[in-house]
């Protein structure tokens, strides 16, 4: 099992390049096989998620081809199986693009159900309300999502609650209904946008994406594209907060300072100067930080995927914060593995109570999720002494060389396989 080891003290200072959204790519690379002729996908991130979904539709007779480390060519017209193997699902919720994708394609489609994770539960009844109402069967037989229309035609869906995946999801399937499809209340962030360009780019006609009435006139087939995925706001916001909690200075390229808007407020609301550039944001901490409250929301708000990043920040900051967690039940598991390292903070239901403590100590720590375990290196990076993260196969799923991209900004991080690999690190930073 690989573990990141790090010793903390240095301020991050310096330039880092931000990869394509991993929460945008996933549907794109879905979406991609839903026509005959081939689609390239540039800006695709090398994370581990993204090549499992790769491999997921290689299995169902896609052919893939990577042409470099971000590029890939997908033809979809060899697809002979319409049928996801549970081995995916386990591995990649997001495996359930396929579902929306392939009902689109080929009015039939065949998705193990996800279970929860360890985020929390992950209800994808929205998914399946909307996929019925433009007119597909859904059945969950022997643990998987059977769904088959005979025709589907477009109407009229309005969401309980605003969902990333089944917004994307009943767009996908409804790109290639008869007739007109509304979606209400949709969810408005920028990879929901990103994969409605992507199918605009095959051919489909989708307006109002990134607003929260999404209008989608089915066509009948999609055509061959080349398209390059935008960037990660969620990578670039961890860096952005790894700046400030390591009192660092850092510029963070490619990416779109107006997908960043809530965590740039925070950052100067809390004392970080954050400058705006065309394409990049820097980060400058040069004086302890300050409380404040912060509630995850849908975009535009305050993101899920960067609360334990500014959990972290907070424990460091002076007076007491308050973050809410009003998306994902179990999102304040770092919070344990933080206390480990001499952060003071009270859980209570789904808000933290953080009191902020001048530092934190290096410490043996685990890696509950993605986001909480990038977030925990963070920590690693701003504490004095050592930090061992384990369980570091959660971080990999979502951040393309994270040891590589700190290691740049000047932090002292590696990652190790063995207790020999730790004791040579140990002694080379002395
Ligand atoms: C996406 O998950 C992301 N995953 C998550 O990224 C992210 O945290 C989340 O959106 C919120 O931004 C991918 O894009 C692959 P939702 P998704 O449907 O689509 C409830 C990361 O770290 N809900 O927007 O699954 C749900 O329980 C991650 O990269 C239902 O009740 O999230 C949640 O409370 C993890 N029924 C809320 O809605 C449904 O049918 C929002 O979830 C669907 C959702």
């Amino acid at each position: 099992m690989e573990q990141y080891i790090i010793k903390g003290g240095n301020p991050l200072v310096g330039e880092v390049e931000i990869g394509g959204a991993k929460n945008a790519a996933l549907p794109i690379i879905s979406a991609a096989i839903m026509t005959d002729e081939t689609v390239t996908l540039e800006n695709l991130p090398d994370v581990n998620d993204v090549n499992v979904l790769l491999e997921a539709i290689e299995r169902i007779g896609a052919q893939v081809e990577r042409v470099d480390r971000h590029t890939v060519k997908i033809n979809g017209s060899t697809i002979g199986d319409c049928s996801v193997e549970y081995e995916f699902i386990k591995k990649i919720r997001a495996s359930y693009y396929l579902l929306g994708a392939l009902l689109g394609k080929y009015k039939r489609a065949e998705v193990p159900l996800p279970g929860g994770c360890n985020i929390g539960s992950r209800p994808i009844d929205q998914h399946l309300k909307g996929f019925r109402a433009i007119g597909a069967k859904v059945e969950i037989s022997h643990g998987s999502i059977i769904a088959r229309a005979d025709h589907m035609r477009g109407s009229h869906v309005f969401l309980d609650m605003v969902s990333v995946g089944a917004t994307i999801n009943i767009m996908m399937a409804a790109s290639m209904a008869d007739g007109r499809t509304i979606i209400e209340n949709a969810a408005k962030e920028p990879h929901v946008v990103d994969v409605a360009n992507f199918l605009n780019s095959m051919g489909a006609d989708i307006k109002g994406a990134g607003t929260d009435v999404i209008r989608i006139r089915g066509v009948e087939r999609f055509h061959r594209s080349t398209y390059s995925i935008v960037p990660d706001m969620i990578e670039a916001g961890t860096y952005m907060f790894a700046a400030a909690a390591t009192k660092g200075d850092v510029m963070v390229k490619n990416v779109i300072p107006k997908h960043l808007e809530a965590m740039t407020a925070k950052l100067e609301e809390i004392g970080c100067e954050v400058e705006e550039f065309d394409d990049a944001v820097r980060v400058v901490a040069s004086k302890r930080l300050t409380r404040t409250h912060v509630k995850t929301q849908p975009y535009p708000g305050y993101p899920t995927d960067m609360q334990p990043q500014i959990g972290v920040v907070l424990a460091l900051a002076s007076g007491t914060s308050i973050v809410t967690e009003s998306i994902f039940e179990n999102r304040f598991k770092y919070v344990d593995e933080l206390a480990r390292m001499g952060a003071s903070v009270k859980v209570e239901g789904n808000t933290a109570i953080i009191d902020g403590v001048a530092g934190f100590t290096g410490a043996r720590i685990s890696s509950p999720d993605l986001r909480a375990g990038a977030a925990l290196v963070v920590a690693g990076l701003a504490a004095e002494g050592i930090t061992i993260v384990d369980d570091i196969v959660y971080i990999q799923r979502g951040y393309e060389d994270f040891e590589g991209k700190l290691r740049t900004l000047g932090a002292e991080i590696e990652r190790v396989a063995s207790e020999k690999e730790i004791q040579k690190f140990k002694l080379r930073v002395g």
